[in-house]
C-alpha cells in the first residue's frame, strides 16, 4: 500500500508500505546479481543505505545451487540483505540474449516461493521499432499473463509491467487495463533501448501514457532506468522507483556516471568527485589498480553519485524547486533538452497537479521556462475568472520591479487624479492586473533582467493582444508625463479604483472560481493591513473575519465565516471535500481528513487549494489545504487527504 507524504506535481515522496517495512520513495534499486556480485547486498544497505534492491529470479532459478539454496533458506537469507527484494521475471534476460525457457506460471510461482516481496510478470519486452500489430498483441500476452499471476502472487506484491513500445495510445491502454487488476507496483517496461539511444524525448511520451492510464495510488518503477542524469526529470513526471545494473555493468567497462554523463577512466583528465568512493584517491592510482578493486571503487562511485543526486531530488520537492533542479539538469545533455522541451506537450496533463504555490520562488532558466504548468495556469484562470472594472480608461504599464503595486503607487495615484483608470503590468506570465500583482507566481518569480528573445517575443504579442481586445474605452501604454498629457485632453475625470478592495474581489475568484467574491465579499467589507508594510492581513465582511491574505503567495486563508459564506455562494461540489460520517468528529476538532474517509471531492482542486470539509448534508466540518486531487483522494487508502486548519 502506497502512502503520498509530500509532493510537487506529479513527484512525490512516498511510503511504500511492504511485509518487510516501509520504503521510502523516489528510490532506486541497485540490481545485484547473485553469480556476480560487484558490491555485498549487505554493505548496499548498511553503507549506502539502499533499503531495496532488485534481482533476476530466472538467474538464479537457471542455476542449480543457487536455486537451491534460494528454496531452502529464502531469497534474503541467500543475499544477505534484510531490506525489500524486489524480483524480475527474465524477461529482459530472454529478449536481449534469447529464448524463454520459462513460463509465466513457473517463474510467478518462483518467486513467490523464493519469498520475494514484489515479483514480476513474465511480460513481453515491446521495442520501440516494432510495428502497431505486433506492439498490440504482445500487450495482450502480457495482461494474460498479469492476470494469471494476479492468482498465483499469494501475499508477494506483484508487479504488473507496462508495455506498448512509443505508442501513446497502446501504452495508456494497457496501463488502464493493468490499473483494474490486483497488483501492487507498475513498472514502465520496453524503455531501455530508449534510453541506451538518449531518446528522452520519446521516453517522456512513454511515462506521461502510462501515467494517464495508471492510478496514483500504485508506485511507477522506471524499469532499467539507472542513470542518475535522468531521475530528476523521471521523477518529475511522476516515477517512484528505479533500477540499476548500470552502476556495476558501468563500471566493468571503466566508465564513470556523473550527472552531466557518463565518463570514461582513460579520457578522463581530472577526477572532482568527493564521494566516499573516490575521496583520496587520483585517476593515476585508480588507472593502476587492478581490474577487479578498480570496477568495485567505480561501481561505489556510481551508487554515490545516484543515491545522492535521489536525496537532492527529494530535497527539491520538500523545498519546492524540482522544476528548476529539472531545467538545470535536462541543460546537461541536447538530448535531455529535447526532452525538457517535450514536456511543453503536455502542460494540459500536468496543471492538474500543479500546486496553488510553492514555497520556492519560480525561477526563469530559459524559455524552457515558459512552458511549466504555471504558465498555463495563470493565462487560463486570468481569462476566465477575472473580469477587469468597467473603467473608462486602460493603462498599461511595461513590467516594472515587483511588487508591481508598490513601485508603480506613484504613477497610478497621477493618472487617478485625472481619469477613471485601471492598470495592468505586462509581465512573461501574460497581462497582470494591477490587483493580481501579489499572487503566485507573479509575485514569487524572478527573470533574468535581459531579456531573451522568445520571451521578448511573447511579452509582445501579449502587448499586442491586450491592445486590441482591452475593453475599455480607452487603451494606453503608459509613457510618463505624455501619457498624462493626453489623459487630461481625452478623459472624462477623477477615477475612484480602490486596488485593495479590487485585490481581494480579484483574488477570491483567481482563487476559488467565478462568484467566489461575491459570496465571501457580499455586506460591508473592512479590511484590515499591516501597519509597518500596509499589506492586506484581514478581510472582515459584516464585522466578520471571512478570511486572511497570506504574504507568501497572494492567497487567502479561509475563516469559518468566510467558508460559511463560500458554501452559500458556491454550488456543491466546488471547493468542497465531503466527508464520511465517522470523520466528522475528528475533523471538527481540527484533526486532518485522511483520503479513506473522502466520500467525493471538487474534480478542480488543486495540491494546497483552500478547501471547505463537508458532511454528506454539506453541513461546514472543517478548514484546510488539500494536499491531493479528487481522484487522489478517491483512491489512496492512506495518507492525509486534506491538511485542516481549523474546525468548524
Ligand atoms: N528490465 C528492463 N526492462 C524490462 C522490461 O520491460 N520488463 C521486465 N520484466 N524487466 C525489464
Ligand atoms: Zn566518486
Amino acid at each position: 500500500m502506497l502512502e503520498l507524504i509530500r509532493r510537487d506535481g506529479l513527484a512525490r515522496i512516498c511510503r511504500l508500505h511492504t511485509r518487510r517495512g516501509e520504503l521510502e520513495t523516489p528510490c532506486l534499486l541497485p540490481v545485484v546479481n547473485p553469480r556476480l556480485i560487484t558490491v555485498r547486498p549487505r554493505e548496499l544497505y548498511d553503507i549506502f543505505g539502499f533499503q531495496a534492491l532488485i534481482t533476476n529470479s530466472y538467474i538464479i532459478r537457471n542455476d542449480p545451487l543457487t536455486r537451491e539454496a534460494a528454496l531452502r533458506d529464502g531469497l534474503h537469507q541467500l543475499l544477505d540483505f534484510p531490506g525489500v527484494v524486489m524480483t524480475d521475471s527474465g524477461t529482459f534476460q530472454s529478449h536481449m540474449y534469447g529464448e524463454v525457457e520459462v513460463q509465466n506460471r513457473e517463474i510467478v510461482e518462483f518467486q513467490r516461493d523464493i519469498g520475494s516481496d514484489i515479483g514480476t510478470v513474465l511480460d513481453i519486452f515491446t521495442e520501440p521499432e516494432w510495428g502497431r500489430e505486433r506492439t498490440a498483441e504482445s500487450i495482450e500476452v502480457t495482461l494474460a499473463r498479469t492476470v494469471e499471476a494476479e492468482g498465483l502472487k499469494g501475499d508477494m506484491m506483484l508487479a504488473g509491467v507496462v508495455q506498448g513500445s512509443v505508442y501513446p495510445d497502446l501504452r495508456e491502454d494497457c496501463a488502464r487495463r493493468l490499473a483494474d487488476m490486483k497488483v501492487d507496483v507498475h513498472p514502465v517496461g520496453g524503455v531501455v533501448p530508449l534510453m541506451e539511444h538518449y531518446r528522452f524525448a520519446d521516453l517522456v511520451e512513454v511515462i506521461v501514457a502510462s501515467k494517464k492510464g495508471l492510478r496514483p495510488d500504485r508506485p511507477v518503477h522506471l524499469f532499467g532506468a539507472g542513470h542518475p542524469m535522468l531521475f530528476a526529470l523521471a521523477v518529475l513526471l511522476g516515477c517512484d522507483m528505479f533500477d540499476s545494473a548500470s552502476y556495476a555493468k558501468f563500471a566493468r567497462d571503466d566508465r564513470f556516471m556523473f550527472l552531466e554523463g557518463t565518463f570514461r577512466l582513460q579520457d578522463m583528465k581530472a577526477l572532482e568527485c568527493q564521494c566516499p568512493a573516490c575521496a583520496g584517491h587520483d585517476l593515476e592510482e585508480i588507472r593502476g589498480m587492478t581490474h577487479s578493486r578498480r570496477t568495485e571503487l567505480i561501481a561505489r562511485h556510481n551508487l554515490w553519485v545516484s543515491k545522492m543526486e535521489l536525496e537532492r531530488v527529494k530535497r527539491a520537492i520538500l523545498e519546492g524547486d524540482l522544476w528548476e533542479l529539472v531545467e538545470r539538469r535536462c541543460r546537461s545533455h541536447p538530448a535531455l533538452l529535447d526532452a525538457l522541451r517535450s514536456l511543453g506537450k503536455h502542460q494540459e496533463f500536468l496543471e492538474r497537479f500543479e500546486p496553488l504555490s510553492r514555497e520556492h520562488a519560480l525561477f526563469y532558466t530559459g524559455p524552457e521556462t515558459l512552458n511549466r504548468p504555471a504558465f498555463l495556469r495563470y493565462q487560463r484562470r486570468s481569462r476566465e475568472r477575472y473580469q477587469h472594472p468597467s473603467t473608462e480608461v486602460g493603462i498599461t504599464f511595461e513590467e516594472p520591479e515587483k511588487p508591481y503595486s508598490r513601485t508603480l503607487r506613484g504613477a497610478m495615484g497621477s493618472i487617478l487624479e485625472i481619469s477613471d483608470a485601471h492598470f495592468h503590468v505586462i509581465s512573461p506570465f501574460g497581462p497582470v492586473p494591477i490587483e493580481l500583482d501579489e499572487i503566485y507566481p507573479i509575485s514569487q518569480s524572478l527573470f533574468p533582467k535581459l531579456v531573451d528573445q522568445q520571451t521578448r517575443e511573447r511579452i509582445d504579442r501579449l502587448m499586442e493582444d491586450l491592445a486590441h481586445n482591452h475593453g475599455y474605452r480607452m487603451g494606453a501604454i503608459w509613457e510618463g508625463e505624455g501619457t498624462l498629457e493626453i489623459l487630461r485632453m481625452l478623459s472624462k475625470g477623477r477615477g475612484c479604483f480602490d486596488i485593495d478592495m479590487a485585490r481581494v474581489g480579484a483574488v477570491a475568484d483567481y482563487q476559488f472560481g467565478k462568484g467566489a467574491a461575491e459570496a465571501l465579499l457580499e455586506g460591508n467589507v473592512t479590511l484590515v493591513k499591516s501597519k509597518n508594510v500596509d499589506r492586506i492581513r484581514n478581510v472582515l465582511v459584516d464585522g466578520e473575519h471571512v478570511a486572511s491574505l497570506r504574504a507568501e503567495d497572494g492567497f487567502f486563508t479561509l475563516h469559518p465565516a468566510g467558508a460559511r459564506r463560500l458554501l452559500g455562494g458556491l454550488a456543491a461540489p466546488r471547493s468542497r471535500v465531503v466527508v464520511d460520517d465517522d470523520s466528522v468528529e475528528f475533523n471538527r476538532k481540527g484533526r486532518n481528513v485522511f483520503c479513506s474517509f473522502v466520500l467525493d471531492a471538487d474534480p478542480e482542486l488543486r495540491p494546497q487549494d483552500e478547501v471547505m470539509v463537508v458532511d454528506g448534508n454539506d453541513v461546514l466540518v472543517a478548514i484546510g489545504r488539500a494536499q491531493l486531487t479528487r481522484e487522489e483522494m478517491l483512491c489512496f487508502r492512506k495518507g492525509v487527504a486534506v491538511k485542516v486548519r481549523e474546525g468548524a
